[in-house]
């Protein structure tokens, strides 16, 4: 009996090993970007290359990396996997802001680590810079942004801070696009309107022409149309008639002419 007792003892102490051991063995790997341990935000410029290097660390066995830019997942070459794994973001653009790069364990992908590119660059003004529009219709000015820190919008009017009247101007913002709504345009709302954005490094303007032309110019062009039609063919029938009565004429006069000839 006693012999059995502490076979089953040694076999919990077995157990209790194993248990103990197994998940602290999987879970000891860490993992680090560029020396770092935590997830981080790293500040870069428009051009610039980063290299971003991911090891892992505390490890008692092979591992296999990967990497993903946002959701999708980086091609990585076989020798550039095991242990440590190097990405580089070459020539930073505006599109890179925000990305997150994230490396990853293989065997237990909730180990991982993030990166989040942060791109300053000055603002990128777009936009339909020449409108035309009938007096009181309404028209919207819009001005698409992206920029780095976020611009400080404006809008002028004629080299002017533009006066917002109420029920007539409004504007709306949001980080994509700066917009100008003009409801019941007047002759007086006529001119260039500039899209003003400020940021700490760098001011950026893009002109917006309106051009508000006279309502009555701008009557639907179909009855013009019809009214053209319509005088041309009179004048087509006035004419034909004219000519049968011309003809006549002629054939009136022939007989008498022809006579005098011969
Ligand atoms: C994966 O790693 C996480 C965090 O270290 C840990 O909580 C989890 O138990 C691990 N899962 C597996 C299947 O090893
Ligand atoms: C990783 O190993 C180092 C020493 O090699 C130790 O100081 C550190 O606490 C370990 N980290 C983890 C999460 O086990
Ligand atoms: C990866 O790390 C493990 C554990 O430290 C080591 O045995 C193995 O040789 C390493 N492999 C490579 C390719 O560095
Ligand atoms: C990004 O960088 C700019 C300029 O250095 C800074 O003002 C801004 O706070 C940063 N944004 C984040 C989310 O870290
Ligand atoms: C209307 O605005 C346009 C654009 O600024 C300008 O070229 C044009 O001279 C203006 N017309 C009138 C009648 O003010």
């Amino acid at each position: 009996m006693a012999w059995k007792t502490s076979s089953l003892m040694q076999m919990c102490r077995f157990l209790l090993l194993v248990i103990l051991f197994l998940p602290h063995e999987i879970t000891s790997s860490v993992l680090t970007v560029n020396g770092k341990t935590e997830d981080y935000t790293l500040d870069t410029e428009l051009g610039l290359e980063e290299p971003l290097k991911c090891a892992v660390r505390n490890h008692t066995r092979e591992e296999e990396l990967l990497w993903y830019r946002g959701e999708e997942r980086v091609d990585l070459k076989s020798g550039n996997k095991i242990n440590s794994s190097s990405v580089c973001v070459s020539s930073i653009s505006e599109n890179d802001d925000g990305i997150t790069f994230t490396c990853k364990l293989q065997r237990n992908q909730s180990v991982s680590i993030s990166v989040v590119l942060n791109v300053t660059f000055s603002p990128l003004l777009s936009g339909n810079d020449l409108q035309t529009a009938a007096e009181d219709s309404d028209v919207k000015l819009v001005c698409n942004v992206k920029s780095n820190p976020q611009a400080q919008m404006m809008w002028y009017k004629d080299g002017s801070i533009l006066n917002l009247e109420k029920n007539h101007h409004q504007i709306q913002q949001t980080s994509e696009y700066f917009q100008l709504s003009i409801t019941k345009v007047k002759k007086s709302d006529n001119g260039t309107y500039s899209c003003i954005a400020n940021t700490f490094m760098e001011t950026k303007t893009k002109d917006f022409h309106l051009i508000v032309k006279d309502k009555a110019m701008t009557i639907p062009i179909e009855p013009i149309i019809a009214a053209c039609v319509v005088i041309f063919m009179t004048l087509c029938f006035g004419l034909i008639a004219r000519r049968k009565r011309l003809m006549k004429l002629c054939i009136k006069n022939k007989d008498p002419q022809s006579g005098t000839a011969l």
